[in-house]
Order: C-alpha cells, then sequence, then structure tokens
C-alpha cells in the first residue's frame, strides 16, 4: 500500500470533484457528502475530462458529454453507462484525503473501438 496525501478535506465541497496531482499522477477527489472517493481523471467512456465534464448530485457523477452515470460511492454503472468507474482506496488521516496510489488506475480504450454510436 503507497498511501500519498492528496489533499484536504475542506479542499473540496460536497458534492463536488477536484482534479489533483501526486507523484505524477491525476486524479479526481470527490466529496460524496458522507465520506471522499477517488477516481481517475477521465470518463471511462471516450475520455474526457471528468473535471470539466463530470457533475455531482445525489451521489450519481455524470459525464455531461453522453450521460453516462455512475453511484460515486460504489463507482457502479447507472443509465446508460456501460462501464464502471474505477475507484481508488480513500481513507483520511485528520483532514486530509489519503489515496492508495500503488498502481495507477487506466481504463482500456481500445475495448470500446465499436462503441461508437454517439
Ligand atoms: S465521454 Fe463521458 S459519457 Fe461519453
Amino acid at each position: 500500500m503507497t498511501w500519498k496525501p492528496v489533499c484536504s478535506t475542506q479542499d473540496v465541497s460536497e458534492q463536488t470533484l477536484k482534479l489533483c496531482k501526486v507523484d505524477g499522477i491525476a486524479l479526481l477527489v470527490a466529496n460524496v457528502g458522507d465520506g471522499f472517493r477517488a477516481y481517475p481523471p477521465v470518463c471511462p467512456h471516450m475520455e474526457e475530462p471528468l473535471d470539466e465534464s463530470g457533475i455531482c448530485a445525489d451521489g450519481v457523477l455524470t459525464c455531461t458529454k453522453h450521460l453516462w452515470q455512475w453511484d460515486m460511492r460504489t463507482g457502479e454503472a447507472k443509465g446508460p453507462a456501460e462501464r464502471p468507474i474505477l475507484m481508488y482506496d480513500v481513507r483520511l488521516d485528520g483532514d486530509q484525503v489519503m489515496v492508495n496510489l500503488e498502481k495507477e488506475l487506466e481504463y482500456d480504450f481500445d475495448e470500446d473501438d465499436d462503441d461508437d454510436d454517439y
């Protein structure tokens, strides 16, 4: 386990995402209200940067490009989303959000080459 401090709990308002960078790895920290989560920075559909295309409401993250949605707490796909969102392990150390960055989480976009109906 390689736990790294990523940001302060006060840096991320409820139901928002914050783009952070640690050791050259970009990730999105989300404040779900009752806890924090961390995801890779891009949409698993077409690699849109979720800090720009993503909106959070009621524990659901929506990519506004093609409206894929995920449960922010579990990463589970909702609605039209065809893939879950990947999540890093997160824990709090005081008011520091700590993320396990043992391995950078990345999507394999080649698999989705035929997924171009939008
Ligand atoms: S790029 Fe995010 S839903 Fe299509």
